[in-house]
């Protein structure tokens, strides 16, 4: 038997992140899986089925071990300021024989006044897996439902959600619908070359999934609007302050209207209407709770 043989298909990079963890998880429920995780405890945290590599994007060793007899990998980076990650990965990838990449990245991209850091860096990354020398597919997300978590402690606490432009709406994606489309590309034929816009079923703004998450948990949200200093103020206490001044052009974008159309690749590639953000609130009940 070759390595090929007794590895998993497909390799998951970003396997702990919002997408990532439903890829690897709907993938084991194929056959073997593999994931790149730098954060065991994390990865056993959020019961990760399948095999684990533990590494960071930047420990080459790492990458080849988890790469090893793949033939397509699920490419992640989170971080603007390290375009390398990419870079690292596929040149990983093609070094290791891996066929196909298929890459999360931002529906940003698509729009040409969008000139913020996170957006050139998507941009870039694209450009990297173009001429990558593999197949390739690219996933082009809208804000992922999952990121309303971030209010779940003050919504449990404070029964108060904070967030800036309050009646700004998006065409917020479901998570796992996104990778449902990604385990299609990744183990399907036909999706090699195609970049899919991927978004939910409705603009929705934070007002609107504050009432709904409202009567997810029961009771009564007050929606409390920041104002742009205060969001920066946020985003700079955890991120570095570029990526904390391109998410705030990104929200000015989203306060244009730019975030609200919804596209139809995401039904076609999962053969199913997109989840709404009231029955991903539903299905998270307990961390609202
Ligand atoms: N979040 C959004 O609102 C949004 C919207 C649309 C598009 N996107 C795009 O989606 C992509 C993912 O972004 P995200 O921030 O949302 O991802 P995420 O869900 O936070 O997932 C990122 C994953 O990558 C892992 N990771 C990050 N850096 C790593 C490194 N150096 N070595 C190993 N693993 C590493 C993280 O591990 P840990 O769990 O250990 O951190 C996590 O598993 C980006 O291209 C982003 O632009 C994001």
């Amino acid at each position: 038997m070759s390595a090929r043989d007794a590895a998993p298909r497909v390799v998951v990079t970003g396997a702990t992140g919002a997408v990532g963890r439903h890829v690897t998880r709907a993938l084991a429920r194929r056959g073997p899986v593999r994931s790149l995780v730098r954060d065991a405890s994390k990865a056993r945290r959020l019961e990760l089925p399948g095999e684990t590599v533990v590494g960071d994007y930047r420990d080459g060793p790492a990458l080849k071990r988890a790469l090893a007899g793949a033939e397509a990998v699920f490419v992640v980076t989170a971080n603007p300021l390290r375009p390398q990650d990419d870079a690292q990965i596929l040149d990983a990838a093609r070094a290791a024989g891996v066929r196909k990449a298929v890459k999360l990245s931002w529906l940003a991209v698509a729009d040409p006044s969008a000139n913020d850091l996170i957006a050139r860096w998507n941009r870039q990354s694209e450009q990297m897996l173009h001429t990558s020398g593999l197949a390739w597919t690219v996933l082009r997300m809208r804000t992922p439902m999952s990121n309303t978590l971030s209010w779940a402690s003050s919504i449990r606490e404070e029964s108060v959600v904070r967030a800036l432009d309050g009646n700004a709406r998006t065409a917020c994606v479901d998570p796992r619908d996104v990778a449902e489309a990604a385990v299609r590309a990744l183990t399907e034929a036909g999706h090699e070359g195609v970049t899919y816009a991927l978004t939910g079923p409705e603009p929705i703004g934070a007002r609107e999934q504050t009432e709904i998450l409202a009567r997810v948990v029961g009771r009564p949200l007050a929606f409390e609007e920041l104002t742009a200093e205060q969001a920066l103020a946020r985003w700079s206490a955890r991120l570095p302050g570029a990526v904390a001044e391109a998410l705030l052009e990104a929200a000015q974008r989203r306060r244009a209207g730019d975030s609200c159309e919804v596209g139809d690749d995401l039904g076609r590639l999962i053969g199913r209407p997109p989840g709404t953000f009231a029955s991903w609130a539903a299905d998270h009940a307990a961390a609202f709770s």
